[in-house]
């Protein structure tokens, strides 16, 4: 048996690695082998992932030596950064440059780099419809990776783009809540415009099938997306799911930056984003070539029928 070619996930125990890694490890006729980073070996999810045939690895994206281990002797490596780990645009454009310095250093011969727009190229800092965040950002969590792109020049590397985790209806408090008259209702300021959204496990599929076109696949710039709706379609898709009525809140991107969770003025000016840029956005991520690359993916309808039981309502 030829040797299978080592790809580096980093995130692998969450979720766009996690994918990636599970997608390699489910396949036993893969060519590639998951050497999964995380930063604590014993955790349940890492011994997890070792239990399905990954290696595993210590490291951290902020300390560049650790990264220089991971990546020895490696073909591959999957790259994403954690903003919500420390809210930081800054931070992950010099956590951009660490990762593409050290896949230089290890002569990797492809890199999936998880990036999204730098939104500035859309929305001058000077345009004040939009406010200025961390000084000189307008996502901040989008710019910081956009900006590091520059780094991955000389690197063979695709870009991919993720679109909006459906999964944020479970955990980051987005789903549907009970308005004043008791009924549901999902808040979100993006007028009646689609925006793109996945099953965050898709994401990490798509990206194996970028893996598996091979050296076709870089330099190209890729969005991912199971779907393209607009609010009121995801609220009736959620009616039936749920079984219960779910409507919806329109507020304006001002409203929901003043919403004061940690991230609301980062998050507010992102849907902003999506509401005046959809078609760019939506181009981007487009859904049959999503699908092309992974077969399984998932639309709204399916994601929100498998997972009905797992959104709150309260
Ligand atoms: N939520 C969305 O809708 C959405 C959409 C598009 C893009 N994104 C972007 O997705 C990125 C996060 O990816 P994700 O959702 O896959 O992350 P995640 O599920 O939060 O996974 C993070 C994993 O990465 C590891 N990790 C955290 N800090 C690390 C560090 N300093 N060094 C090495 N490993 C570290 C942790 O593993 P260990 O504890 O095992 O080390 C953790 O399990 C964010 O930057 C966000 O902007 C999110």
């Amino acid at each position: 048996m030829t040797q299978k070619k080592t790809i580096v996930v980093f995130g692998a125990t969450g979720a766009q690695g996690g994918g990636l890694a599970r997608a390699i490890l489910n396949d036993p006729n893969s060519e590639f082998a998951v050497r999964a980073v995380t930063r604590d070996k014993t955790s349940d999810k890492a011994t997890a992932l070792a239990g399905m045939g990954a290696e595993l690895v210590e490291a951290n994206i902020d300390d560049p030596q650790s990264l220089k281990k991971a990546l020895d002797g490696a073909y591959g490596a999957f790259f994403v950064t954690f903003f919500w780990d420390h809210f930081s645009a800054e931070k992950e454009t010099t956590e951009a440059k660490h990762l593409a310095e050290a896949a230089k250093a290890a002569g990797l011969k492809h890199v999936i780099w998880s990036t999204l727009e730098d939104v500035r190229k859309f929305v001058p800092l000077d345009d004040n419809s939009m406010p200025t965040l961390q000084g000189k950002y307008k996502v901040p969590h989008f710019d910081g990776k956009g900006e590091g792109d520059q780094y991955f020049a000389g690197v063979p590397t695709t870009f991919l783009l993720a679109s909006f985790y459906w999964e944020n209806l479970i955990y980051f408090g987005l789903g549907p809540k009970p308005g004043p008259d008791g009924n549901l209702v999902l808040t979100f300021p993006l007028g009646n415009k689609k925006m793109a959204g996945i099953a965050a496990d898709d994401i990490g599929k798509c990206a194996y099938g970028i893996f598996k076109k091979g050296e076709s696949m870089i330099g190209e710039r890729v969005g991912v997306a199971g779907d393209h709706c607009s609010i009121p379609e995801m609220a009736t898709t959620l009616s039936k799911v749920l079984g219960k009525q779910v409507g919806y809140n329109e507020v304006s991107p001002d409203v929901f930056r003043s919403f004061g969770f940690p991230g609301a003025d980062d998050i507010g000016n992102m849907f902003q984003f999506y509401r005046d840029f959809d078609e760019a956005c939506n181009n981007t991520r487009d859904v049959q070539r999503s699908k092309d690359l992974n077969p399984e993916l998932q639309s709204f309808e399916q994601w929100a029928a498998a997972n009905a039981s797992r959104i709150p309502t309260e």
